[in-house]
């Protein structure tokens, strides 16, 4: 099969377009003949500095398509099926094999493009704001990175469940001003505006009752200056790539806290399993929406990860085998 791989971690550049051996599908997995590749925060990362399991690597986590051979051992898929799958690695190819429990049958109605984006950009978002952030209707919410995959889907989950305010944070106005559409209720510049003074003047000097950061470092430190009394930060990402040092010294007063969050290590609960099926069919029933900015062929995933790494990206931008 065709693959984008690479042999060291890097710029965009590091990624070829080469033939790779087919993968294997496990007794408890299926195999997949991908039709869209979501390009995953991690996936971004994880090029950059993450490790190769594989030499060449092939990696990704998000892709979707039609099963074309399910594992011995597995009876809930059929050859033929259309499935959102994500796994630690293998997205950006024509084949993927991923384990069964990492797949979820998409509704007829519900194109594969749009559910590649849905199983890590939605999962997770929903449990920084719910599981983890435990948001309730009427508070206030910060999402910083709100232009971002995961960004994109928490504005919309917490206007949905009913924020006060959803607060968010990018680094244009021409990104903030696009998130409007999503049920942003106030955008914050972060080049040109202090982002803690611009939510405590939003928020009457309260601050945010519930705030997602995926970007870490110093952005974390403004998280946690921007928290509420009792406030929660669900810390879930690192794409600003920056060391994690913060000073916590505000929360214990405020009786604030702050959670780590990686859906990955909740994929195979029940509770997640069912909730990923839930968030495919609210977007299938058009309840929640995948925003895809900009679709590039398998063959160009160097420009496409180029093309992300460029800041311009409002939502996800998809590889296409
Ligand atoms: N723990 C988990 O379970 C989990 C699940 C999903 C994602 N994540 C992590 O969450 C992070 C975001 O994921 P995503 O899929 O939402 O990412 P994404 O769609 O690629 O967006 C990343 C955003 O980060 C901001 N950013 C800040 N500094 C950056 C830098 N130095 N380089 C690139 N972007 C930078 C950019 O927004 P501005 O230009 O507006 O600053 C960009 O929109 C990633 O670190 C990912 O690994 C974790």
């Amino acid at each position: 099969m065709k693959a984008a791989v690479y042999y060291e971690n890097g710029p965009p550049e590091v990624l070829k377009y080469e033939d790779v051996p087919d993968p294997q599908c496990h007794p408890k997995g299926i195999l997949i003949k991908v039709e869209a590749i979501s390009i995953e925060g991690g996936d971004t990362l994880n090029r950059f500095r993450g490790p190769l399991m594989t030499t060449p690597h092939v990696v990704g986590y998000q892709a979707a398509g039609t099963v074309v051979e399910v594992g011995a051992e597995v009876t809930s898929f059929r050859v033929g099926q259309r499935v959102a799958t994500t796994g630690g690695w293998g997205s950006h190819a024509e084949l993927r094999a991923v384990a069964a429990k990492t797949a979820w049958p998409i509704p007829d109605n519900l194109d594969a493009r749009h559910a590649a984006v849905i199983p890590v950009t939605f999962g997770t978002a929903d449990d920084c704001l719910f599981e983890f952030g435990r948001m309730k209707k009427g508070e206030v919410v910060l999402v910083q990175a709100g232009a971002s995959g995961v960004g994109v889907a928490a504005i919309q989950l917490a206007a949905r469940a009913g924020a006060s305010m959803v607060l968010a944070t990018a680094s244009s106005d021409e990104r903030l001003e696009k998130l409007k559409a999503y049920g942003l209720t106030h955008g914050i510049n972060y080049k040109t505006h202090d982002v803690v003074q611009e939510v405590m003047r939003l928020t009457d000097k309260k601050g945010c009752d519930v705030i997602v950061d995926s970007v870490g470092g110093p952005t974390l430190q403004s998280s946690i200056l921007s928290l509420a009394y009792r406030g929660r930060v669900s810390m879930v990402g690192q794409a600003g790539r920056e060391p994690m040092t913060v000073d916590v010294g505000s929360m214990m007063g405020g009786n604030r806290s702050l959670s780590g969050v990686f859906l990955g290590a909740e994929i195979a609960t029940d509770r997640v399993q069912q909730n990923i099926q839930r968030l495919i069919d609210d977007v299938a029933r058009g309840d929640l929406k995948v925003v895809i900015d900009r679709e590039f062929p398998l063959a160009e995933a160097a420009a496409a990860h180029r093309y992300i790494e460029s800041r311009q990206a409002v939502g996800r931008v998809l590889l296409i085998p």
